[in-house]
């Protein structure tokens, strides 16, 4: 066995609610926001990078209360290389018991040309803006974007000034996925052996995975040297995605033999939260996603069945509950009580109040008189709909569908609507379109609908569909989710999810539309 005392800790930096969070379509709400940063916390992520506070009221607000709530974690706000973003940053994350500051700006060649600035010039504005953030926190991270397709000699250069300017942290992005594995370890090496003061700070190492090595250039940078892995649950993340944070904790931890690295991650909370990510950001996890995919842990084949039920070890590297994942017995049925409800939620994490427990219990007794067995994902799903605080100013009454070869098919639908019934039917191409035509028709709006996505929880044709809607209206993007054993009728309360969110924020103002984004490098 390897002794632990004497390894390495290697710092987890979730960028999930910032570099996640702002691809494009997997906008949060702020309550979403909240309850991801809190379950970050909670698992032991060392820091949480919970926004841009420059970019939009939202983000501000969002990274202001996760600083407030935050209990162990560092809370890191974005800020670009101008004095205005860092003050707002701060602004934002001081309320934190350890707050951090990220400020970064482009320094190749194509990313130094947005700014119009000069190699000197630039130099300037990093020794300004890191000394400025330093002077208001002690915990400073700077990066250079785009570092793998830096000049060598000029990376060494502003590195050197942002460490003499007071950064603690330096990380080394590879902005576009550009970079391999080897590559990716020289670089941290060549850094640590040439910068002078680069043994007194964390190098930290942020990839894209656009070429698909994100996880392995993570890796590599560790061993070369570098302290700090940035990543994102389910790798999310705009065009490819971030690093995988499930998939950089577990190579550490399964093969610890060769890579004798520690992280404070509890990684039995792994599936919870990439199930809450998925689920929030309307991002499905593949289902042969490493670590958190459906079917991970799946042994189909008929002789990995027979050597699984031999010895777990012949084909299985690590232990489904060593990433939190409870066995998908069925779990319970309709003689199921409450007491046995209450104790198979609080095993998949949710901890539920008396009048919750209530509410969740009439829903699944709902479920399990059309559903005989009922699974833990089909548990998971039910409680995303219990758990939505928001308004239900519009509520499905009952609805009818005639579908089959001969279109248009017909929809009939009665809502009520802030109190009042009231009914249309409606022709479209498919059940879905002809039952979204009738919402339409009784509720006014003019949102787009962006995403429609549908998925069967568990496996057989009783399974329930989980169905993601995403509006967005005035610049006020919303997402509504829904389950139920009838996909059309998943999808239209889906829709009405969405829709009564909508309602909420237009009575609330302001809109998601970031003014500026972090590519904006001026
Ligand atoms: O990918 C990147 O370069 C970034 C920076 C803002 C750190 O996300
Ligand atoms: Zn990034």
């Amino acid at each position: 066995m390897t002794d632990t005392t004497k390894q390495d800790r290697v710092l987890i930096f979730d960028t999930t609610l910032r570099d996640g969070e702002q691809s494009p379509g997997a906008t949060m709400t702020h309550a979403e926001k909240i309850e991801i940063a809190g379950l970050l916390d909670e698992m032991g992520v060392d820091i949480i990078e919970a926004g841009f506070p420059i970019a939009s009221e939202g983000d501000f607000a969002a990274v202001s209360e996760i600083a407030r709530l935050s209990k162990n974690s560092v809370i890191c706000g974005l800020a670009r290389a101008q004095t205005g973003d860092i003050d707002r940053c701060w602004d934002a994350v001081k309320h934190a018991p350890q707050p951090r500051i990220h400020t970064f700006i482009g320094t190749s060649p194509l990313h130094r040309a947005i700014p119009n600035l000069t190699m000197d010039e630039m130099a300037e504005r990093i020794h300004e803006t890191v000394t400025h953030a330093r002077n208001l926190c002690d915990n400073v991270q700077w990066s250079p974007m785009d570092a793998t397709r830096t000049e060598l000699d000029y990376l060494y250069r502003v590195v050197e000034i942002a460490i003499k300017a007071g950064a603690t942290t330096i990380n080394i992005p590879d902005t576009v996925g550009y970079t391999a594995p080897r590559e990716s370890a020289d670089l941290i090496r060549k850094l640590l052996e040439n910068v002078p003061g680069a043994d007194e700070i964390v190098f930290a190492t942020h990839c894209h995975n656009d070429l698909g090595m994100a996880t392995a250039n993570s890796l590599a940078a560790v061993e070369a040297g570098a302290r700090q892995i940035e990543c994102t649950i389910n790798g999310l993340g705009e065009r490819a995605g971030n690093t995988a944070l499930e998939e950089v904790v577990m190579a550490m931890k399964v093969r610890n033999d060769i890579m004798p690295f520690q992280t404070k991650v509890d990684s039995t909370k792994l599936m919870n939260i990439s199930r809450r990510v998925a689920a929030v950001s309307g991002f499905a996890v593949q289902f042969n996603k490493a670590i958190v995919g459906k079917n991970a842990f799946a042994h189909e084949s008929g002789i990995h069945q027979d050597g699984m039920l031999k010895n777990a070890e012949t084909f299985e590297i690590m232990r489904p509950e060593d990433v939190g994942l409870t066995e998908t017995n069925i779990v319970m049925g309709k003689h199921s009580g409450r007491a046995a409800l209450r104790s198979k939620l609080e095993n998949l994490g949710y901890e539920l109040g008396d009048n919750q427990l209530k509410d969740v219990f009439v829903r699944f007794k709902e479920l399990a008189d059309r559903k005989k067995e009922i699974y833990d994902d089909d548990l998971v799903a039910l409680m995303r709909m219990a758990t939505d605080p928001e308004s239900d100013r519009i509520v499905l009454k009952s609805m009818t569908v005639v579908c089959g070869t001969e279109g248009p098919q017909r929809a009939d639908m009665s809502l009520t609507i802030d109190g009042a019934e009231e009914s249309t039917a409606q022709t479209g191409d498919g059940p879905v379109d002809a039952s979204f035509n009738c919402i339409k028709a009784l509720v006014d709006h003019t949102a787009r609908l962006q995403l429609y996505q549908v998925h069967a929880v568990t496996e057989g044709t009783d399974a329930q569909a989980t169905v993601s809607v995403r509006l967005e209206e005035d610049g006020r993007i919303v997402t509504g989710q829904s389950a139920d054993t009838d996909t059309v009728v998943a999808s239209v309360r889906a829709y009405i999810h969405a829709l009564n969110r909508l309602l909420v924020r237009r009575e609330k103002g302001g809109t998601d539309k970031r003014e500026i984004s972090y590519k904006d490098v001026g």
